[in-house]
């Protein structure tokens, strides 16, 4: 299995790959994993060889191994090891409150979502507003922010109307290298967009402490962390609301698409702060620590 290779290799693709591993009898040669594609391969002490292969699609699988049989190796083992990571929602059931109803989205909420968000008055502080509905269909479908995306509905007999969509997002905390493991997912960050026709009638100030208690009693994250312009007091009013505590203001710190530099505010409340959140302000808080 010595022998120079064929000059032609496995086309490049740059769309997301599973990783297989395939384990065949015999020790190739390195230059065997270029032609193969440029995939890692290993000599094992038994005699075997391993590659490592990213594939897209089962077409490029069975070209590899095709490949493989054709240098008369025998395939001893293949096996899936690096499947893209699937983006879980970071909320998998619904929530229920007394007059509301927040549940994973679906592909099927960007139409209902976006008659709210197309609005300048709901999309002032947010980060992009999208030229149409196809445009904001792509972004909302996008895996990771599907999966961080709660669907606020009324519970009353409306038929579920949605209302709103929140931001519920897991991240690993930072962490010195040796604890890393324990700092994944121990943070959540959220955010919020409500319907303008349902503002100021304390929807979201339910939906967040509902939040707040799944990430601290279902998640059991460490730390839940949220941020807005200093000028959208509507979102940390609501923040200090559900005890959330101030912990930084960075000024001139990001540019809105006026042209203008403005002031940003970052909140967080930690577990063992929360207790009784429908009880605490962040002022009480403050006090405690
Ligand atoms: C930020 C945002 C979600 C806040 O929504 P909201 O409806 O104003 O928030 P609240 O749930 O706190 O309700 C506000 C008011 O409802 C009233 N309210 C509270 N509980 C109530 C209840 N149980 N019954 C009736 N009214 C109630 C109160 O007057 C309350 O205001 P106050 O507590 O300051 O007196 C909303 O303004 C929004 O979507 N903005 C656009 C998008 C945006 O900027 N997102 C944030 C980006 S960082």
């Amino acid at each position: 299995m010595g022998t120079t290779p064929p000059s032609h290799a496995v086309r490049e693709v740059n769309r997301p790959a599973d990783t297989y591993r395939v384990t065949v009898a015999g020790r190739l040669d390195d230059h065997w994993a270029d032609w193969l594609g440029g995939h890692t391969l290993v000599r094992n002490d038994d005699a075997s060889t391993t590659l490592t292969l990213p594939v897209v699609d089962q077409a490029q699988l069975h070209g590899v191994l095709g490949r493989i049989r054709d240098l008369g190796a025998d395939l001893l083992a293949l096996d899936m090891i690096g499947e893209q990571p699937v983006c879980a929602p970071a909320l998998d059931r619904p929530l229920h409150t007394e007059r509301l109803t927040l549940r994973p989205a679906t592909t099927y909420d960007a139409e209902p979502t976006w008659a709210y968000r197309r609005l300048d008055s709901v999309n002032e502080w947010l980060t992009g507003v999208p030229a149409d509905l196809e445009e904001y269909r792509t972004l909302f479908a996008e895996p990771s922010r599907l999966a961080a995306t709660v669907i606020v509905e009324l519970a009353d007999d409306s038929g579920g109307r949605v209302i709103g969509d929140f931001m519920l997002r897991l991240e690993d905390a930072w962490s010195q290298v040796e604890v890393v493991e324990c700092a994944q997912d121990a943070q959540a960050e959220l955010g919020w967009v409500l319907d303008p026709s349902h503002t100021g009638v304390g929807y979201a100030t339910e939906a967040v402490r509902e939040l707040l208690r799944y990430c601290f009693e279902e998640l059991a994250v460490h730390r839940v962390v949220a941020n807005c312009f200093l000028d959208n007091d509507a979102s940390w009013r609501l923040m200090e609301k559900v005890g959330m505590r101030r912990e930084t203001h960075a000024v001139s710190e990001s540019l809105h698409r006026s042209g203008q530099w403005l002031d940003t505010v970052g909140y967080a409340v930690l577990a063992h702060e929360w207790k009784h959140p429908y009880a605490r302000s962040s002022h009480e808080i403050k006090e405690k620590t």
